[in-house]
């Protein structure tokens, strides 16, 4: 059985597969990006993420079991927090630094609550910049990270597609399968965004993971009404892409 939604236009600025760079600015209200956070990590409770971000973060966390060697360094921000981050890094940094590691404002992941960045336990740690290496609990983590859902965003040799410099330290939500196609295929998210547009409601990208379960995964353009038909009895979810329409996921038995 099938159940039918329909979706307006204005929810493909919503969800966790949301595209946000220098092209694609937030368009949702500050108010419906505040719904929804939660402390990423006890032990930070100033640092926020959205629920689903922050459960998942913590799952990662458990299973690699850091102690205190990985530190949350920045989650959610406002308007005027990245403002003033673009602002002080101008400042202190200059504009070429500025632009290759802060997102304009209104353009910053960040400011979805689906973005964390994390740092290595120092006594100084780099606000912009924290150190986030390849080797040890850090790397431990970041694979952990894409079984789980989350992107190394800003990959190295990807900075003509991002907008943005390599940064190690920067991990995106996107909810699993995603984030082990994603890392599998070695794609940014804008090619993977553009990846998912050639799989439609009659031709959808059944992934099939290690343990035999496959996710349906496909792209529907944006109408004024968008309807799409889901399963009934299956977990789906609609998000979208903040560019032009939906992508939708389909878990368990069709
Ligand atoms: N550092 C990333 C690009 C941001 O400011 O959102
Ligand atoms: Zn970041």
């Amino acid at each position: 059985m099938m159940k039918q939604v329909i979706i307006e236009r204005e929810k493909i600025y919503r969800g966790n597969l949301l595209l946000v760079n220098a092209s694609y600015p937030l368009k949702n209200t500050e108010k419906e990006r505040k719904k929804g956070l939660v402390p990423a990590c006890v032990y930070f409770p100033a640092i926020l993420l959205k629920r689903d971000a922050a459960n998942i973060l913590q799952m990662v966390l458990e299973k690699i079991s850091p102690g205190s060697l990985i530190v949350p360094v920045s989650g959610y921000r406002t308007q005027k927090e990245q403002e003033d981050i673009y602002n002080g890094s101008l400042r202190d940094n200059g504009e070429e630094f500025t632009k290759k590691y802060v997102a304009l404002p209104r353009h910053s992941e960040h400011q979805t609550g689906l973005a964390i960045d994390l740092g290595l336990y120092k006594e100084k740690i780099d606000f912009i910049r924290p150190d986030f290496p390849y080797t040890g609990i850090c790397n431990k983590f970041r694979k952990a990270a894409s079984a789980y859902g989350f992107i190394e965003r800003y990959q190295k040799d990807k900075e003509d597609i991002t907008g943005i410099s390599h940064e190690p330290w920067h991990f995106r939500y996107v909810g699993y399968p995603h984030s082990r196609i994603i890392t599998d295929n070695n794609f940014s998210l804008e090619e993977y965004i553009e990846f998912i547009k050639n799989y439609t409601k009659n031709n959808k990208l059944m992934y099939k993971d290690k343990s035999g379960t496959i996710t349906q995964i496909y792209y529907v353009p944006a109408e004024d009404q968008t309807v799409i038909n889901l399963p009934d009895r299956c977990t789906s979810q609609v998000s979208g892409n903040n560019t032009d329409g939906f992508i939708v996921t389909v878990w368990g038995k069709i």
